[in-house]
């Protein structure tokens, strides 16, 4: 037996060793150094399964189960290898693994596919390193170009085409797959719902649509002691009334308005001088797009009513858009039948999460099926789903794949 992992549980921890932190959480980020070591992992791993592997020229890795019938189209199923900073082991991860777990049973089982079968690790869907998300797909689907990343910078100041090349990928043009059929997702539910009504597979009827914003205060750095309060420009109280104001508007929507603050940087950060410089973040999302869009109007509005009074500079950008997407009915009404025929419970809901699936909604059939997370955590070293969810998951996704190609 290779060095590569025989089970499930294995698989995850084995995956997990690529880029795991002091405190136990997972950092892989795009083109990083335990990024480019996951993916050899896993070519290594899906060649052992006997799939035939390639990168394209993003980075994106794929392991194929050919058909002997060469004009059959593919069904692509798998998950992104990148990962938050200090996240669990389990996002994207999961989706990788299983489908190729999945294939390494099919063609021991069952031989060659009807219609080809391949497992995608997709280079980047997070957005953690650099201000763009869902790149692996977003190129796949033709949604995005190589125009999308000029004059992108990481946190560190170094441009996303520098990273690209450095890690041997990105020449100028790139070839947009046109013989997927159908996109298959397994991931992790990473919230609450399947463990609060105790079902094993959730079928998603909708991924909400999501926006993410990077807005910039100004104000004038000046001496604490000696500035009278109506004479400051403090750009961080401005952004605090700003803060506060985002969370209050919030209750006057229904329950599936979300949004976070989930970064925010202070210049110059000395206790004894008047903050200068702020900027931080707002990731809103809801399954209505018009609902998501007059929210963020809402709060933009708000936003310039408050460094207008505090005699503040601002810059509301947003990075980062995608449209609540649909999944195919059709494909879900087959794995509810699968559930109930192998008596495994189910419950049909939508995503809070943004996925890989969601640009592949655009351009196929495409669902993303979840097992549960247990108390509901997720982007956190604490995320976890028990072996026997994960294992289930896959017996599913194993049942779907026979079904639709063989
Ligand atoms: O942020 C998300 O929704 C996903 O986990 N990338
Ligand atoms: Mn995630
Ligand atoms: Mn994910």
């Amino acid at each position: 037996m290779g060095q590569f992992p025989t089970n499930l549980a294995v698989a995850i921890d084995w995956l997990a060793s690529f880029g795991k932190e002091p405190d136990g959480g997972i950092t892989r980020t795009l083109y990083s150094q335990p990024w480019k070591e996951a993916q050899s992992a896993l070519k290594g791993w899906m060649e052992e399964a006997g799939l035939l592997t390639n990168y394209d020229s993003i980075g994106n890795l794929f392991g194929r189960l050919t058909s002997p019938n060469h004009n059959a189209k593919t069904i692509l199923i798998g998950s992104h290898v990148d990962t938050v900073k200090s996240g669990g082991r389990y996002d994207g991860a999961y989706g990788i693994i299983a489908g190729i777990m999945a294939l390494d049973f099919l063609k021991k089982k069952y031989g060659q596919p009807a219609i080809n079968l391949e497992v995608v690790s997709f280079c980047e869907e997070e957005g953690s390193r650099f201000p763009l998300a869902l790149w692996g797909s977003g190129m796949m689907t033709g949604i995005y170009s190589f125009n999308d990343i000029v004059d992108i910078k990481d946190s560190e100041g170094i441009s996303f085409e520098t990273a690209m090349m450095a890690a041997g990928f990105g020449s100028p043009e790139y070839r947009v797959r046109k013989d997927i059929q159908t996109f298959i997702e397994l991931h992790i539910e990473q919230g609450p719902t399947l463990e609060k009504v105790e079902k094993s597979i959730g079928i998603v009827k909708a991924i909400v649509g999501q926006k993410r914003f990077r807005i910039t205060v100004k104000g004038e750095s000046n001496h604490v002691g000696t500035t009278s309060m109506k004479w400051r420009r403090d750009a961080l109280h401005g952004a605090v009334n700003m803060i506060h104001d985002l969370y209050e508007s919030v209750k006057e929507y229904d329950e599936d308005l979300v949004t976070s603050v989930g970064q925010l940087f202070l210049e110059p950060n000395v206790p004894n001088v008047i903050p200068n410089h702020v900027q931080f973040t707002v990731d809103a999302r809801h399954p209505n797009e018009y609902v998501l869009r007059s929210f963020c109007q809402k709060f933009t509005q708000m936003f310039q009513d408050h460094a207008k009074k505090l005699d503040l500079a601002i810059q509301v950008e947003m990075w980062h858009e995608v449209l609540p997407a649909q999944m195919d009915n059709g494909l879900n009404e087959i794995i509810q039948s699968i559930c109930t025929r192998s008596t495994i419970s189910c419950h049909w809901m939508n995503s809070g999460a943004g996925h890989d699936a969601q640009l592949f909604a655009r351009v196929c059939p495409t669902t993303i099926l979840f097992v549960p997370s247990q108390g509901g955590i997720s982007h956190s070293p604490l995320e976890y789903t028990s072996t026997k969810d994960l294992e289930t998951g896959l017996e599913i996704l194993i049942q779907l794949l026979h079904q639709l190609a063989y």
